[in-house]
């Protein structure tokens, strides 16, 4: 059993959902601007259409049994230009979403940004340049200002971590090693702003980051498999906790920085807000495990393009991915791995000690409409059953998970895939070229969940 106060709900992204970008003053984010490295994948222009049916969508979440759902806000439709003027028909509009949520009892977790820069701010360079620190603190300010008696539990930077390893298939283009790690310092400082600002202007509130963490797994016993996986732990998952909740760049990263010859540019001033503000809780986002070897001469391959989940990882003289035989994979090619995420939540729990919320985890298919308009993913189904009680044990063993916030509400549009590849618990009718009706259908899935969270068990 759960405990009675489990915080059940699900997760959404505003850039993958809302639709609207021409409307209500929003503008342009890295995302409506990245080129699409297939044609056939949608476009942000529609999505799910969740700006316009938002009432329908939590209404249906409300029915389904949801006390929670995970929404982030746009940066480029509160403040268009990314640093100054406050949009007050954008704020009018989020905060009727709150008060609708508010109305079915589900309460919002907000995350602050979700990949969608905006795109005045990239032409000045993004998060290499520090100014961008300043213009985030600013913004979130704002949502605190704005939002803080809707909202009390705030999500930081949505996966920064894979932001900036997989910056070629998220953002559309690729940062020098440099440049990566100011950034990663950069959202760093940034994060840790905004850890500060909500502590200060809402009160009660609560904030935590939302990387996504899963352990990477040694290829084999030799002891250079096992450094190339402590590396990459260090560099895919720790070195976003360690700054978070330890105040400190992790000395795994630390080395590897040093190696690869990057320069941090930081401020005299950064050791006293680095060291004095922390979260209160965890958002983790697992979808996959991942596991890699030392790369043995020959082996090399160019640093290509990669989603960074499973096995696609690759960095020369450090670490390269490679199938794990131990493990089957989804149909886009990532590994499904339940008893990782209870090897990952025990870890994390062990490093930090914090209360953690999941926030993103569900599985990407292609899910078919019946005539009937029935959606059977039983595939679904026993992806996310097979977490739930991953996530059970790991609480018996004394992790303080509190919620489960599954990826995704509605279908959306996939960061990497487009519309074919589904996570909703409700099915959105359109495909990448054509929008159909736009129609919502509660899948399999959405009854099965609807069940756990009424019974706050996972039946067998
Ligand atoms: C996470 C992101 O990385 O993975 C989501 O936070 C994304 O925005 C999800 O949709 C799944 O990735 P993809 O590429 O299958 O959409």
């Amino acid at each position: 059993m759960f405990p009675s106060n489990f915080l059940w709900g699900a997760s959404l992204s505003a850039h993958q959902t809302e639709g609207a970008v021409n409307e209500d003053g929003k503008s342009p984010s890295v995302q409506d601007t990245r080129p699409r490295s297939n044609s056939q994948i949608a476009d942000f222009t529609v999505a799910s259409d969740h700006y316009h049916r938002y009432r329908e969508d939590i209404k249906l979440l409300a029915q389904m049994g949801a006390k929670a759902l995970r929404i982030s806000l746009p940066w480029t439709r509160i403040i268009p230009d990314g640093v100054s003027e406050v949009n007050q028909k954008a704020v009018a509009h989020y905060r009727n979403v709150f008060q609708t949520m508010q109305e079915y009892q589900i309460q919002p977790l907000v995350t602050t940004y979700h990949f969608d820069l905006p795109q005045v701010l990239q032409d000045q360079g993004g998060w290499t340049n520090r100014a961008t620190v300043d213009a985030y603190e600013n913004y979130v300010r704002v949502l605190f200002q704005e939002f803080g008696d809707q909202v009390s539990h705030w999500l930081t930077i949505n996966e920064p971590n894979i932001m900036l390893l997989a910056d070629q298939k998220i953002l559309g283009f690729h940062y020098t090693h440099q440049e990566r790690y100011q950034a990663f310092y950069n959202l760093m400082i940034a994060e840790k702003k905004a850890f500060q600002a909500c502590h200060q202007l809402v009160p009660g509130g609560q904030i935590g980051p939302v990387p996504n963490i899963s352990y990477v797994y040694p290829g084999s016993c030799r002891p250079q498999d096992i450094r190339a996986a402590a590396t990459f732990n260090a560099v895919r998952n720790w070195g976003y906790l360690d700054f978070s909740v330890r105040g400190l760049i992790n000395p795994l990263l630390q080395a590897y920085l040093r190696k690869t010859g990057v320069d941090l540019q930081i401020l005299p001033e950064d050791q006293e807000l680095v060291t004095h503000n922390f979260p209160d809780f965890l958002g983790i986002n697992y979808y996959t495990s991942v596991t890699v070897e030392y790369p043995q001469a020959g082996q090399d391959r160019q640093n290509g393009i990669s989603d960074q989940q499973s096995e696609d990882v690759y960095e020369k003289d450090f670490y390269k991915g490679l199938t794990n035989p131990y493990l089957e994979k989804n149909d886009f090619n990532w590994t499904v791995d339940p008893l990782g995420l209870q090897t990952t939540l025990e870890l994390i729990n062990d490093r930090y000690h914090r209360p953690i919320y999941i926030t993103e985890n569900g599985l990407g298919a292609y899910d078919e409409l019946t005539p009937d308009h029935k959606i059977h993913d039983q595939y679904r189904i026993d992806y996310l059953q097979s977490h739930l009680e991953s996530i059970q044990e790991a609480m018996v063993n004394g992790v303080d998970v509190q919620g489960y916030l599954p990826w995704s509400a509605i279908d959306l549009v996939s960061v990497h895939e487009g519309m074919k590849k589904r996570y909703g618990l409700i099915y959105v009718d359109r495909t990448e070229e054509d929008l159909k009706t736009l129609n919502r259908y509660p899948k399999d899935s959405y009854y099965w969940y609807q069940g756990v969270i009424e019974h706050g068990e996972v039946n067998g």
